[in-house]
């Protein structure tokens, strides 16, 4: 206890001052997890709050359903999935016959590049590949299965980190599955229950490190452990190289997918579940993912309109995220030619308005002593220690024209008001605790979905 004690206190002290990196000169992380959840996160990740995710593959080309369709069709034989092919394909088709058509013609990574800068977004998560195994870029060990061979014939991860780098300030974040459905080679493995390590050591591994050489992402997303213990992966093994030999071990930023039962555990940040949102703080660092369109991550021909999330909803989840201490990575699924639809882009230029007012209350915050306010519903509360404020961010435009709220400690003289975006406002004290702000009139609101009410002088 006593040794880990002075090294912890040695390893904050060289950690303070190398802006942004995580990597302390000398720290060597070794290949278990007790070592790899010692490294600290580089500070951008938790700063920028806001990234991305972008689900595109030769599910793309069906856009029916989900993402997954290859296993509801042929896996699971979902009804629905077993009929759409019936009735559309002849009998002989295979779900390979589908990557012909991934012809991305459209595909423009600097136009995609435009929209997410302008939704306010810091980085991006692009899905290299999925559990479908089909890799977007020109992979050695995925043979006749990637969009170099088939389909677009094109490197989309390279065109895609090329633009992003070239066009923005935006961080490269690659998304990978594990396992793939319907690999042999996994399969072989899964039925001598992960005894065999034939699958990780010929395909996920060199994936993994030719992913990391080639596109140097400062963040990786891992996925898809096909319930198969992380020693199987030799994930520990491949984080201490991450962290310790690879061109981005000072930046890389990664989550906690990396075999079964590791999620919310173990790795870097915690994506816990999809679409997590405790609605609590949670001290170890965390990643709501969250997609548009409510059912699917992967484009879907067949999505009605109510099926997509309003700007309002997704403006509220941002609020409450990174209220409680997470970061929002918010999915969009382009189509099979390299569109990024209308409702999706008119979703994310909404976001980046919202942002442009109240970044403040988002982009580099902390978390207050309290996250939700106790007494007006609605109202999530970040906070800028350094510049002594606190936001409170609310949801409804209260009818009255007057906010309450109940835990700043305030000082009548001392505690000023400013509705963001607007100016300042007038407020009183109210009992036991707390204050009332006078808004001004509907007509003069700055911007919609929701605003910011910044604090100085407020404990
Ligand atoms: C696991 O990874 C480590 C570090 O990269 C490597 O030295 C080791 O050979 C790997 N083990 C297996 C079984 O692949
Ligand atoms: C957040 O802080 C970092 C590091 O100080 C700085 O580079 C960045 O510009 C800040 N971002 C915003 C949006 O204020
Ligand atoms: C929350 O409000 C209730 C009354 O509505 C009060 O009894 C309680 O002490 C408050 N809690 C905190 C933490 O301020
Ligand atoms: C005004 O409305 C809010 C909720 O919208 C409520 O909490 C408050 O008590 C109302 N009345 C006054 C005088 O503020």
């Amino acid at each position: 206890m006593g040794t880990f004690t002075v090294c912890f206190l040695l390893v904050s002290v060289l950690v303070i001052g190398t802006s942004g990196t995580s990597r302390t000169r000398g720290t060597k992380y070794e290949p278990n997890w007790d070592s790899i959840d010692s490294r600290p996160l580089p500070e951008w990740y938790d700063q920028v709050k806001f990234g991305i995710f972008i689900h595109w593959g030769v599910f793309s080309v069906p856009s029916f359903g989900s993402e997954w369709f290859w296993w509801y069709w042929q896996g699971k034989k979902v009804q629905p999935y077993v009929d759409f092919m019936k009735r559309n394909y002849p009998p002989e088709f295979k779900y390979q016959d589908f990557a012909p058509q991934f012809t991305a013609e459209f595909f423009d990574p600097k136009e995609w590049t435009d929209i997410f800068a302008a939704s306010g977004a810091k980085y991006i998560v692009l899905t290299t590949k999925h559990h479908e195994g089909f890799t977007l870029w020109g992979s050695k060990t995925s043979w006749n299965w990637n969009a170099v061979d088939v389909g677009p014939k094109r490197d989309l991860v390279e065109e895609m980190a090329s633009a992003l780098r070239a066009n923005s300030d935006l961080r490269l974040g690659l998304y990978h599955s594990l396992f793939e459905w319907f690999n042999p080679l996994y399969k072989l493995d899964a039925a001598n229950v992960f005894k065999t390590n034939y699958f990780p050591t010929s395909k996920t591994l060199p994936e993994l490190y030719e992913l990391i050489v080639k596109y140097k992402p400062e963040l990786l997303w891992s996925d898809g452990d096909g319930n198969a213990p992380d020693t199987y992966w030799n994930s520990t093994g491949f984080l201490a190289w991450l962290y310790n030999d690879s061109p981005v071990r000072d930046t890389v930023v990664t989550n906690d997918r990396w075999g079964y039962n590791t999620i919310c555990h173990h790795g870097g940040y915690y994506t816990c579940n999809d679409r997590y949102q405790p609605g609590h703080l949670i001290k170890h660092k965390w990643e709501n993912c969250m997609t548009i369109d409510s059912k699917s991550w992967g484009y879907r021909r067949n999505a009605p309109l109510s099926d997509y999330l309003t700007i309002k909803q997704l403006v509220a989840s941002l609020v409450e995220t990174v209220s409680c201490g997470g970061n929002l990575l918010l999915n969009v699924g382009p189509t099979h030619e390299g569109r990024i639809s209308p409702i999706f882009e008119e979703r994310l230029r909404q976001m980046g308005q919202w942002l442009k007012v109240n970044g403040e209350a988002i982009y580099n915050t902390t978390a207050w002593r309290v996250q939700k306010d106790n007494g007006t519903a609605n109202v999530w509360y970040t906070a800028r220690p350094q510049e002594k404020a606190v936001f409170a961010m609310f949801l409804e435009w209260p009818s009255n024209g007057s906010m309450i709220l109940h835990d700043p400690v305030v000082k009548q003289g001392v505690t000023q008001v400013v509705l963001v975006g607007h100016g300042a406002v007038q407020w009183e004290p109210v009992q036991p605790s707390g204050l009332r702000a006078l808004l001004p009139p509907p007509a003069f609101m700055p911007g919609q979905w929701a605003w910011t009410l910044r604090l100085t002088g407020a404990t």
